[in-house]
């Protein structure tokens, strides 16, 4: 069985007191900081670059859980292993060949939506570009992207299902992505799957007991009356019903 491994988000952290508010996600007994980058293309918001995650660097020990909702992550991946990330997600909707811009009338923006999935020679080649670093290498998939299609599981360490569609903190988990997490836990074993978006303690057990054991979570954590207790209380929920 695969560990629970619970990473907190700081996108909804409050940047003049990072440092302490990383020290908190410490003492909750978080196992790595999740890290948020958007470019205001694949996602219809923007959050930082490589000097600020090289200055998160600094803070922690922890492992640095990079999210890459950009286009083109290929290009970016060497500035971000350099400024010092452990692991980097990259979409399989950005390395897409033929991607439709679908209107989601979900109140904020369009959405990448894969028409023919993704182009396997720049999904390939992005996998590579994160693994010549010794970097952990993650696929990320949007709600509606489906798993029937995925060839790369075994040539990657974590699998990534977004329970919201990315771009903001704060949103609500979409519970019809269970099924996918439970499909892809079927498929692999030994894959760590991550949830991320809306994971908060009233979804995590849902979460846990489909197969996920990587849980991101940002508004539920720092924006809790208590962060460390929300995190260790997120812990048991999860632990419980993954059955460790
Ligand atoms: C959303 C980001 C998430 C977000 C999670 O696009 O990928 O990591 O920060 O925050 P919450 O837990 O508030 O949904
Ligand atoms: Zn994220």
């Amino acid at each position: 069985m695969k560990p629970i491994r619970l990473a907190p988000s700081i996108l909804n952290a409050d940047y003049g007191r990072l440092k302490e508010e990383i020290q908190r996600a410490e003492e909750g007994g978080a196992d790595q900081i999740h890290v948020d980058i958007m470019d205001a293309h694949f996602v219809p918001n923007l959050s930082m670059g490589p000097a600020v995650v090289e200055s998160v660097r600094k803070l922690t020990r922890l492992p640095l859980d990079l999210h890459l909702m950009v286009m083109e992550p290929e290009k970016l991946v060497k500035s971000f292993a350099d400024a010092g990330a452990d692991s980097i997600t990259f979409h399989a909707e950005a390395v897409a060949q033929d991607y439709a811009r679908k209107h989601k009338e979900r109140g904020y923006a369009m959405q990448l939506v894969c028409k023919d999935f993704y182009d396997r020679g720049r999904l390939e080649k992005t996998i590579e570009e994160i693994r010549k670093r010794g970097k952990k290498v993650a696929v990320a998939l949007n709600p509606e992207t489906e798993v029937e299609v995925i060839e790369f599981l075994d040539r990657v360490d974590m699998v990534l299902a977004m329970t919201v569609w990315p771009g903001f903190g704060g949103q609500k988990f979409i519970d019809s992505v269970l099924p996918k997490v439970s499909k892809l836990r079927k498929l692999s074993a030994t894959v760590d799957i991550e949830v991320d978006g809306g994971v908060d303690l009233s979804n995590i057990e849902k979460a846990a007991a489909a197969g996920a054991n990587v849980f991101v979570a940002g508004t539920s954590v720092f924006h809790a009356p208590d962060p460390v207790a929300a995190l260790k209380e997120l812990r048991q929920k999860a632990e419980r019903a993954y059955g460790v």
